[in-house]
């Protein structure tokens, strides 16, 4: 077996593959290791041929969804998904051949209704149903106590205890563990009453994922996270830095339009010295009027240069090919203590 382990601040992703054929699966991705993933598989000859949710994930933004336009490769989750866009839905004790091995799901509901544990050779990967010394919340939506309680006590720990785990998440830097390992220490499988157990998940008060609203919007519809937005616009714009930008103002280049997508409030306020307004939000319904030429030289600001960035990427979109974005922002450009107008421009 071909294995790479990737964590994602403590999110764990898994890429398998056949020693034999290098078809390759890949396991719980998270979108922004996209690249690493693709480079992981050409580094070890493997060629990606499914991606698997172990679960509908509210604490990351999945890369399944993308990675599958991609690689053309399905999508493949459990058959209670919530997710429209999903390739194909796993049952119970179905398998995926994934060149001379077999994953077997098993459907473990508790964490989510869709979790489903993967068992492949030596190994159990067990999504959010088990942790390494913890287990999955059940406070989140589909979550239910006593569903895990009967994943786990009823199914998953009755698989043969010298079994590999391997979890969606681990905060702590862990790799790995046993079933056995598990039995004998994880403090929550010491509570092997179902109503004893249901309540201490009822009564752990756990604060809420961050972007979890994001995030379920994200893996449940195969749209985008705000960062992936902001992160594609950046790889399709060239940036122009604080001082560049300073030293062309100082010698009043007038071959550059500095354009400022910021509000009217926030322009008059103190902007770069021959800096134009053009608000982001009227940006495609005046660029006719404001921007005539499209061969001229444009560079875009704003506060922090996030919404620069994608209004750059709109101007080049519309044909603005000298459209750059400011690396930077004018907080940036303030703190630097570069020149300020107040008021608007002639
Ligand atoms: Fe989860």
């Amino acid at each position: 077996m071909i294995f790479e382990q990737i964590a994602t601040g403590g999110c764990q992703s898994y890429l398998i593959g056949c020693t034999e054929t290098h078809a390759a699966a890949l396991i719980d991705p998270e979108v922004s290791q996209l690249d690493q993933y693709l480079a992981l598989a050409a580094r070890d000859g493997l060629h990606i041929r499914y991606l698997i949710d172990t679960h509908t994930h509210a604490d990351h933004f999945s890369g399944t969804h993308t990675l599958a336009k991609r690689l053309h490769a399905p999508v493949v989750m459990h058959r209670n998904s919530p997710m429209p866009f999903v390739d194909m839905r796993l049952g119970d004790g179905e398998m995926l051949m994934l060149g001379r091995m077999r994953i077997e799901a098993l459907h473990t509901p508790g964490h989510t209704r869709d979790s489903m544990c993967l068992r492949l050779e030596d190994r159990v990967f067990t999504g959010d149903t088990l942790l390494i010394g913890g287990t999955g919340r059940t406070d989140l939506p589909s979550g239910d106590p006593l569903a895990l309680h009967d994943s786990l006590f009823n199914h998953l720990l009755k698989l043969d205890p010298a079994l590999k785990i391997f979890p969606a998440h681990d905060y702590k830097g862990r790799k790995s563990s046993t079933i056995a390992d598990e039995l004998s220490s994880n403090p929550r499988l010491q509570y092997t009453d179902p109503a004893a157990f249901a309540e201490l998940m009822n009564t752990l008060n756990l604060s809420m994922p961050t972007h979890i609203t994001e995030a379920l919007r994200v893996n449940m519809s195969g749209g985008k996270s705000v960062s992936q937005m902001l992160d594609e616009a950046a790889a399709s714009v060239p940036f122009m830095s604080l001082a560049a930008l300073k030293a062309r103002v100082e010698q009043a280049d007038t071959s550059l339009i500095v354009l400022d997508v910021r509000e009217r409030d926030a322009y008059e306020a103190g902007h770069i010295p021959g800096a134009r307004l053009l608000p982001r939000g009227q940006l495609e319904l005046r660029v006719n009027q404001e921007l005539p030429d499209p061969t001229r030289r444009i560079l875009a600001c704003c506060e922090i240069g996030k919404v620069s960035t994608l209004a750059t990427a709109t101007l080049r979109e519309m044909g603005f090919a000298g459209a750059v974005a400011l690396d930077g922002g004018m907080k940036a450009w303030r703190e630097a203590g570069y020149p300020l107008k107040t008021g608007s421009e002639p």
